[in-house]
């Protein structure tokens, strides 16, 4: 601990030597951190950031919409650092003069929220020095994929920072960071940082993967890297001003594919690198600490310690792991293999042998191409029984992973949708697409009327010249307009009875008014991005849901006009069904039945309700994956919910499930040579990594979110949960980690136990562990998934049955057991 403190106050002190130590001789690249749309200078942790308003002379800024959030939520501590940005509709160039030479460059992003612009949305490219760093990048989606690793930006808010890094070889004396916003988005950015590095940082010989020893050098001229990784395997985080190259290593655990095979090992006395120049390739932190296989008291140990971490496909990638032998002081006690994606990487290896002694730090690089379709980077250690070890057991104190570049490029090869045929706006291409199931040409000479006065209501929506697509499509019409056609609804059937209404029925605001005591804020059951949910009473004393949108909201908009077009072409017990909907003046109402017992997730935790019984949630699960299934295989091109989560599961007064809100559904296959997403939708710790990564939505992905409900229904607690340790955060990874070591029973929530037959919670934890599996095909399909999660009820019912007998003379909580018995037996 005294270490730490001392490094925090050193820590600048190191900089300055390290790199008058380092850069004797050569023109010295110069230290930039800048707050962007700020005036001054702050410090933040222990740096001084200059504000971009007011440059040094070393610093231009093109343009920009200088931003700042005056609620800004998150750690106050970074408030001078994030409530800030620089937001761009074009080009805006960041220029650094004297950059010559290496170094890390940082660039933070935390959207914020400011005046109309919703940076949630934003879509930008960023170039440096002809390096393309990211391409039609959107950070809402980043931060949404890996919420638990990044920085929070505050206590327990859900506000986090994205902080993206780069190791760049400038071989001119400036850097210019372009920033390109996509044709018709925009982009922003809060802060940018420039660390030189020592010209040596990543010079030596590499190990290439599977080339038996051959090494190789590597020649990082006009090549960049982006850190993908860097963690302090068994120890704990190191933050930015714990190192002189104000870098973050993170904690390895969550990466870990079985937790219990490494145990955390550490010394912190003496010591040292092995080389003079190792100083700035990791702080002495990272060798203070780490993981060695746990003695699971068996004679020998055959197993692997192995990490996974998700990559994209196609890119070299520098592996560095960073070793010191902490507890043998002489060679041959620790042999062990290392292998990279499945291939030997090194054997024989012996950490005392290679640094000539105990408490040495040292590191070695590996140099592995992740072919094509490969999203994961496997890293395993294991023993090397072979090479005649005293003990089998392996070691490693750090681990770094760089995406190297690939023609002038570190972007993803798949990243939203880059293929030649769609240049056109991407807002077009989705409407077409939602269109393209329904729309005829007839209809289009109807509709033009309404498509002049819709565009003259929408703002700023941009059409361009796309020739596959008619401007100003909009599904709503086509919904008046068919279902007009066909006569089954409209005014002439206003009065009829809704049973009758095949498609819903068109209210008058007159009417919704009345139901809703003129949107009384005490009925208000629910709030969401898109407005209000209302409890409403009808004339005939029909209970019903009424869902305003909030008019200023584009994006409810068009979530308003896909679920009026998803519902009224959907009918399922498990589906809330839509009465009608409501669109005069300007108003965008949808009604829907009443579902009185609200979402799933008020059942499960944050509320007084009573606990639902194992049983209750098991035929929940099925009642919603019976919903589900008919929407991915219920029509010709199935429908993907696109947003599965406990608060989008209603249950009604006899607590069946049925799946709500399809303000993001998207149908199915035929989209997908055309779809492209402008932004990535879901909801925090429930977002298919693969769809992000791929940009291709399948049913598939709903499947993962599902394979996530079924964990926060087994456990209880919120599936993104920001005041908890850092490896328990993410409630999809935490639960993984213990399904993989078959003890899902140890995190279950305590309401259940001793209700519940153990062998339905092993099948259950099965179930969830094959939908979350990483690769969407491995997952099963809806149809797969009910099954299993009928038959596990049943083994359930049985259980209830056997054990009814003891259990009512021994346990408390004994009537909700025999009510479920009694239930099983009728
Ligand atoms: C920045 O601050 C200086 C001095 O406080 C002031 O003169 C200048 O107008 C400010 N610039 C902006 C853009 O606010
Ligand atoms: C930004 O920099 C690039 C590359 O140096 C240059 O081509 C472009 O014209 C610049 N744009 C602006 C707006 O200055
Ligand atoms: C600007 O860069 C030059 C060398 O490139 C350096 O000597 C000078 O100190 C820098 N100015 C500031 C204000 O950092
Ligand atoms: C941006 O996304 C986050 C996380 O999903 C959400 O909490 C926040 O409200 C969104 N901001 C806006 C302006 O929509
Ligand atoms: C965490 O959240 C709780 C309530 O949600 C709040 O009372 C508390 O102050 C928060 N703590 C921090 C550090 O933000
Ligand atoms: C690779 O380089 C190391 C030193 O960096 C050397 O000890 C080793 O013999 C080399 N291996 C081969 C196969 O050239
Ligand atoms: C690295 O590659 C460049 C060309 O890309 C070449 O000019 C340079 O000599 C190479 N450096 C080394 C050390 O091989
Ligand atoms: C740490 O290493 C030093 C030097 O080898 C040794 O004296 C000490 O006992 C070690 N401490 C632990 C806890 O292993
Ligand atoms: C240490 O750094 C110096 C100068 O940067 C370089 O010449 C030397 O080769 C480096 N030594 C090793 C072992 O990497
Ligand atoms: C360790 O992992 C490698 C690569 O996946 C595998 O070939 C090897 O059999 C594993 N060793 C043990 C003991 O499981
Ligand atoms: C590597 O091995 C693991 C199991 O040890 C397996 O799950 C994974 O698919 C393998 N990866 C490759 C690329 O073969």
């Amino acid at each position: 601990m005294m270490k730490v403190v001392a490094m925090e106050v050193l820590s600048l002190l190191f900089v300055v030597v390290a790199f008058m130590y380092f850069r004797t001789g050569e023109a010295e690249a110069n230290t930039f951190a800048i707050n962007c749309g700020a005036n001054g200078s702050v410090n933040v942790e222990g740096r001084r950031w200059v504000g971009d308003l007011a440059p040094d002379s070393n610093i231009t800024v093109t343009s920009g919409i200088v931003a700042y959030d005056s609620n800004f939520i998150g750690d106050s501590t970074y408030a001078p650092l994030y409530s800030t940005a620089r937001i761009f509709t074009d080009t805006l160039n960041y220029t650094f003069k004297g950059a010559q030479g290496n170094s890390f460059v940082r660039l933070h992003f935390d959207p914020i929220s400011f005046l109309n612009y919703n940076l949630n949305n934003s879509l930008f490219s960023i170039v440096a020095n002809g390096l393309k760093l990211v391409s039609r990048f959107n950070v809402h989606g980043e931060i949404l994929l890996k919420s638990t690793y990044l920085q929070k930006s505050g206590g327990n808010s859900s506000s986090f920072v994205l902080i993206k890094e780069y190791f760049l070889n400038v071989d001119i004396d400036i850097l210019v960071l372009e920033f390109i916003p996509d044709k018709g988005s925009f982009g922003f950015i809060n802060a940018i940082e420039i660390a030189p590095v020592v010209d040596s940082m990543f010079v030596n010989s590499v190990n290439k993967v599977g080339g038996n020893g051959a090494n190789s050098s590597l020649n990082l001229s006009k090549r960049g890297m982006e850190t993908m990784y860097r963690l302090n395997v068994g120890g704990s985080e190191i933050k930015p001003f714990e190192d002189e190259l104000w870098r973050m290593w993170g904690l390895d655990s969550g990466y870990m594919v079985t937790a219990d095979a490494g145990s955390e090992i550490k010394n912190s006395s003496t010591i040292t690198y092995s080389s003079t120049n190792e100083s700035a390739v990791a702080p002495l932190l990272v060798y203070e600490t780490a993981r060695a296989m746990s003695n699971t008291e068996v004679l020998e140990k055959r197993f692997n310690m192995s990490w996974k971490f998700q990559v994209d496909p196609e890119f070299e990638y520098l592996i560095r792991l960073h070793f010191c032998e902490l507890e043998f002081d002489k060679a041959n006690q620790r042999i062990f293999r290392i292998y990279i994606n499945n291939q030997t990487a090194a054997d024989n290896f012996d950490v005392f042998v290679q640094t000539g002694g105990k408490n040495r730090g040292f590191y070695q690089d590996y140099l592995d191409v992740v072919s094509p379709k490969i999203n994961t980077l496997w890293i395993q250690l294991g023993p090397d029984t072979a090479a005649g070890a005293a003990g089998t057991d392996a070691l490693l104190n750090g681990l770094e992973i760089f995406k190297l570049s690939k023609n002038g490029n570190l972007a993803h090869i798949e990243s939203y949708g880059q293929t030649k045929d769609n240049k056109n706006s991407e807002s077009l291409i989705i409407w077409a697409g939602i269109v393209a199931g329904i729309a005829s040409i007839a209809i289009l000479g109807a509709l033009l009327l309404f498509i002049f006065c819709f565009c003259k209501r929408k703002r700023n929506n941009k059409l361009g010249d796309a020739k596959n697509s008619s401007p100003g499509w909009r599904p709503l019409f086509l919904v008046h307009s068919a279902v007009k056609a066909k006569g089954s609804l409209g005014s002439q059937n206003r009065n009829g009875s809704l049973s009758t209404a095949r498609v819903g029925r068109i209210f008058t605001l007159a009417e919704i008014k009345g139901a809703t005591n003129n949107f009384d804020d005490s009925l208000v059951i629910g709030v969401g991005g898109f407005g209000k949910v209302f409890k409403g009473e009808m004339e005939d004393g029909t209970l019903v849901a009424i869902k305003r949108a909030n008019p200023l909201s584009e994006q409810g908009l068009t979530e308003f006009e896909t679920e009026i077009e998803m519902l009224s072409r959907l009918r399922h017990r498990h589906l809330v069904s839509m009465i009608g909907f409501c669109d005069e003046e300007s108003e965008m109402i949808l009604v829907y039945e009443y579902m009185a017992n609200g979402t799933l997730r008020s059942h499960l935790f944050g509320t007084d309700l009573p606990p639902l019984t194992w049983k209750k949630r098991l035929e929940v699960c099925i009642g919603a994956a019976r919903g589900l299934h008919y929407l991915h295989t219920g029509s010709e091109q199935g429908i993907i919910h696109r947003d599965v989560k406990t608060t989008n599961i209603l249950l009604d007064e006899d607590f069946v499930a049925k799946m709500a809100d399809f303000g993001l559904s998207k149908t199915g296959p035929a989209l997908e040579h055309t779809h492209v997403s402008t932004a990535v939708k879901g909801s925090f710790g429930y977002l298919d990594p693969e769809y992000f990564r791929r940009q291709q939505l399948t049913e598939k992905s709903d499947i993962y979110s599902f394979g996530v409900v079924l964990f926060e229904i087994v456990c209880a607690r919120a599936v993104i949960n920001p005041s908890l340790p850092k490896d328990q955060i993410n409630l999809a990874e935490w639960a993984m980690r213990w399904q993989r070591q078959r003890s899902l029973e140890t995190i279950i929530d305590p309401q259940l136990k001793g209700k519940y037959c153990p062998e339905s919670v092993k099948r259950f934890g099965e179930i969830a562990e094959k939908c979350l599996a990483d690769e969407g095909k491995c997952r099963p399909t809806m149809g797969e998934v009910l099954w299993h999660l009928e038959y596990v009820l049943q083994i359930h019912e049985a259980w209830l049955l056997a054990n009814s007998g003891e259990n009512s003379s021994r346990r408390q909580g004994l009537e909700e057991t025999e009510t479920e018995v009694q239930e099983a037996e009728s």
